[in-house]
C-alpha cells in the first residue's frame, strides 16, 4: 500500500505523534563514531523528565540488573551507548501511548502492552538463538511491532472502535478487521509508516512493516521473522493481549529462514516463561 493510501485513512490526524526530539539526536549521536560518552550524557541530562523516565525503566524489574542504576551517566557506562538510546525511545513511546484503556472500546491496554513487552523480549531470545547480533535493536523491533494499533486506538479511533468490534463480532484476527474497514491498510503498513516518520532505522521500519508478511522481507527477511515468530508463540501462551484471540500460522518462508529445530523452540518456550513474571511484574509496576 503506498504512502498516499495511508494518509487517507489517517489523514485527519491532526497531530501525529512525534518523537522528542532528545530521542531523534540520539539516534544522530549514536550513528556518529566520534560520540563519547559525556555528548550522550548532556543530551538526556537537559531534558529531566525524560532522564527519570530511563532511570524508572532500567530499575524496573524487567531490567533486572542487581545493582540499582543511580544515574545517567552510570546507566551509559553499564548498559551501552545504543541500549540507552533503545531505553529512551521506549520510555518515550510508552509515554505517548499510555497503559490506561479508553472507555468507549473494549480494547485493554495493559494487556497490549503486556503482548508488546512479552513479544520483545521473545524477538530478543530467537535472535540470540538464531545469531543475530543487533540483539537489543531486535527488542525494540519486538516492542513496537503493533504500534499501529495504538496509532488506531488514539487518532483513528472511530474506525477502531469499528475494528474491534468487527474482532468480536466474526472472532477474526484484528488484521482481516482492519484491512475490512480501513481499505486493504492495517496496523503493520501503519506502524512501518509511523516508524518512517520518526526516521527510526530503515530495518526498523521494514520489521515492522512487514511483521506480518515475512516472505516480503528480502534481505531482512531472517529479523522479521524473529519478529513473526515470537507474536505467534505469545499468543499461543496467551500472554496479554493484541486485540484478538486467533493464532495465526506462522509462514513457511520465516520458519525456513530461522532454521529453529523443535529442541531450539522447546529451549525458547522455557526461557519466555523464566523472563514472563519479569515482564509481568514491569506492567504492574510501570
Ligand atoms: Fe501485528
Ligand atoms: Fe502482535
Amino acid at each position: 500500500m503506498s504512502a498516499p493510501d495511508i494518509q487517507k485513512v489517517i489523514g485527519r490526524i491532526d497531530k501525529l505523534p512525534t518523537l522528542p526530539h532528545v530521542v531523534t539526536t540520539l539516534t544522530d549521536l549514536i550513528r556518529n563514531p566520534n560520540t563519547s560518552a559525556a555528548d550522550i550524557h548532556q543530551v538526556i541530562s537537559k531534558d529531566q523528565s525524560l532522564s527519570s523516565r530511563i532511570l524508572r525503566l532500567v530499575n524496573s524489574a524487567f531490567y533486572g540488573f542487581s545493582e540499582r542504576i543511580s544515574s545517567i551517566s552510570h546507566a551509559i557506562v553499564i548498559l551501552g551507548f545504543n541500549t540507552v538510546k533503545n531505553v529512551a525511545l521506549t520510555a518515550s513511546v510508552f509515554e505517548m501511548f499510555p497503559k490506561e484503556s479508553k472507555e468507549d472500546v473494549p480494547f485493554d491496554r495493559k494487556a497490549f502492552w503486556l503482548h508488546s513487552f512479552a513479544c520483545a523480549s521473545t524477538t530478543r531470545l530467537i535472535a540470540r538463538k538464531v545469531r543475530i547480533a543487533t540483539i537489543e535493536d531486535m527488542f525494540i523491533a519486538g516492542l513496537l511491532h503493533d504500534v499501529g494499533k495504538l496509532v488506531l486506538d488514539q487518532f483513528v479511533h472511530d474506525k477502531f472502535v469499528e475494528i474491534v468490534k468487527c474482532v468480536k463480532a466474526k472472532n477474526n484476527l484484528i488484521m482481516d478487521a482492519e484491512a475490512e474497514i480501513l481499505e486493504g491498510i492495517d496496523h503493520s503498513r501503519i506502524g512501518g509508516w509511523l516508524a518512517a516518520q520518526w526516521k527510526l532505522p530503515s530495518a526498523l521500519v521494514q520489521i515492522i512493516g512487514l511483521h506480518h508478511q515475512p516472505e516480503l522481507g528480502e534481505d531482512l527477511m531472517k529479523p522479521i521473522a524473529c519478529v513473526h515468530l515470537a507474536d505467534i508463540l505469545i499468543r499461543s501462551l496467551d500472554i496479554g493481549n493484541g486485540g484478538d484471540k486467533k493464532i495465526p500460522r506462522i509462514h513457511k518462508e520465516a520458519w525456513e529462514v530461522l532454521g529453529l529445530d523443535y529442541h531450539a523452540l522447546d529451549e525458547i518456550m522455557e526461557s519466555i516463561e523464566n523472563e514472563l513474571t519479569d515482564v509481568e511484574l514491569f506492567i504492574a509496576e510501570g
